[in-house]
């Protein structure tokens, strides 16, 4: 087994180093604080290839592995989750959704533009709706309605939590159209923002992750073409379980990187800073806390590689990614408190950038899935 990347994966890893520090450094407390979409990032992440990492270059993408994908979050994520979150829905939600089962028609109009960023210079970015009012972690039981009208879809009902709900220019909707066969019932429908019938509500004021875009969507007597369904009638609920699983690699990838910047940023301090004449790494609890970081980084990293190798090379990666991400979240929490613990009251201003990290992390323990989620995924698969 050999544990090393290729040159074009050690390549993207330092490309996406280089942009978190020069692109996502400068402005990142303002965002957090102010709540500001980063904007101007998102579009340089574009230009990189970042927002259609693992789509074809015949659709506009990067054609770069899921390895690779995790190394990029990874580094983006030690310094803004806000960033990484709106690059990993674009990804593995809606990108990764469109290349497995769109139709060639649905590729070419909406999949060429999302996996660029871009459309006419401007930003075009997707975001992916299961989750309702009353149905986040039961996700069958979908309240929206998409009502077969022959020719398309009758659209009715609120999405919320929505990342990139307000910025997105195109997403993809789960909503029940036969209520008699439960999950079976379910389809996904490609709604483009514009159409009319869709509101855009309140956005939300966070805990974490500020700089990204959270908002309620509503939809009243949206007319679908049929044409924007994915896949056969009845796929929805499979195709959103199934696209999932892939992202919860990018999201198990965006709490290795708080675990990690964690760390680094706790092991510098520790280096530095002078308690009872000497530097506070040389009190054994101190290091102790780092080397207990420094593991559970390891093993988080092991188990986002693994998933993503697996994925890569076409294996049932449902297990591994949902290992991934509850290790990986448990880890960016853990590592996160500790680090804000290292550097004492430094810790909890916001100059130091653990206190955001530390409110960063709890969300990777609760979006594409909870930890309480992960573990039915997981338990089921083991003792099936
Ligand atoms: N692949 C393919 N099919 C799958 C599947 C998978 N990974 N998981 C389930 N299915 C199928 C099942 O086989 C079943 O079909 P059959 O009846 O044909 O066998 C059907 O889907 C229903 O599955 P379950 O009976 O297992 O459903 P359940 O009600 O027990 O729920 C669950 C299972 C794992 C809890 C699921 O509801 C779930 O994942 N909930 C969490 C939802 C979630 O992750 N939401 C994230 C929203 S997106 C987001 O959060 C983005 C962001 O923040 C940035
Ligand atoms: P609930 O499902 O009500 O869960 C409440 C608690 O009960 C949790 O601790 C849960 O683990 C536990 N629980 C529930 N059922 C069980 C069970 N069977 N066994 C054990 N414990 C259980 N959704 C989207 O569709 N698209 C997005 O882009 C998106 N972005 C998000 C961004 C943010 C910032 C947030 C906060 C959420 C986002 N979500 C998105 C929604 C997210 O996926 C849900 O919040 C999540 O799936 C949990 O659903 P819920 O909030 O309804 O909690």
């Amino acid at each position: 087994m050999l544990f090393q990347l290729s040159e074009e994966q050690q390549m993207i890893q330092q490309a996406a180093r280089d942009f978190a520090k020069n692109e996502c450094l400068p402005g990142v407390i303002e965002r957090d604080e102010q709540q500001k979409f980063p904007y101007d990032q998102v579009m340089k992440l574009a230009d990189l290839g970042f927002m259609g990492m693992m789509v074809s270059p015949e659709y506009g993408g990067a054609g770069l592995d899921t390895v690779s994908y995790v190394l990029a979050m990874e580094e983006i994520s030690k310094i803004d989750a806000s960033v990484s979150v709106c690059m990993s829905v674009n990804n593995s939600l809606v990108c990764y959704g469109l290349q497995q089962y769109g139709t060639e028609e649905q590729k070419q109009k909406y999949l060429v533009p999302l996996a660029q960023g871009k459309k006419d210079g401007k930003l075009y970015i997707g975001a992916f709706m299961l989750s309702e009012p009353e149905a986040g972690s039961d996700a069958t039981s979908q309240r929206t309605i998409a009502e077969d009208m022959g020719d398309h879809y009758l659209l009715n009902g609120t999405k919320n939590w929505i990342t990139n709900g307000s910025t997105a220019s195109a997403y993809l909707v789960m909503a029940q159209t036969d209520a008699s066969k439960g999950s079976k019932g379910i389809n996904c429908l490609i709604v483009e923002k514009d159409w009319p019938g869709v509101t855009i509500a309140a956005k939300e004021n966070k805990l974490g992750i500020r700089g990204s875009d959270t908002t309620t969507v509503m939809f009243t007597d949206v007319k679908v073409p049929k044409e924007n369904r994915i896949g056969e009638d009845g796929f929805g609920f499979k195709f959103a379980m199934k696209t999932l699983a892939g992202g919860r690699i990018g999201i198990a990838s965006q709490a290795l990187g708080i675990a990690s910047g964690s760390y680094e940023l706790a092991k510098e301090y520790a280096k530095t800073r002078k308690a009872f004449g000497t530097e506070i790494m040389n009190h054994q609890a101190i290091a102790f806390k780092l080397a207990d970081m420094a593991t559970k980084v390891e093993a988080a990293r092991l188990l986002c590689l693994k998933a993503a190798w697996e994925k890569d090379n076409h294996m049932d990666y449902t297990l591994s990614s949902s290992m991934a991400k509850v290790y990986a979240s448990e880890t960016a929490m853990w590592n996160s408190v500790e680090a804000v613990q290292i550097h004492g009251g430094y810790g909890y201003v916001k100059e130091y950038h653990v206190e955001r990290l530390m409110r960063d992390a709890k969300i990777t323990q609760i979006y594409e899935g909870t930890s309480e989620v992960q573990r039915i995924v997981i338990s089921r698969s083991i003792l099936k």
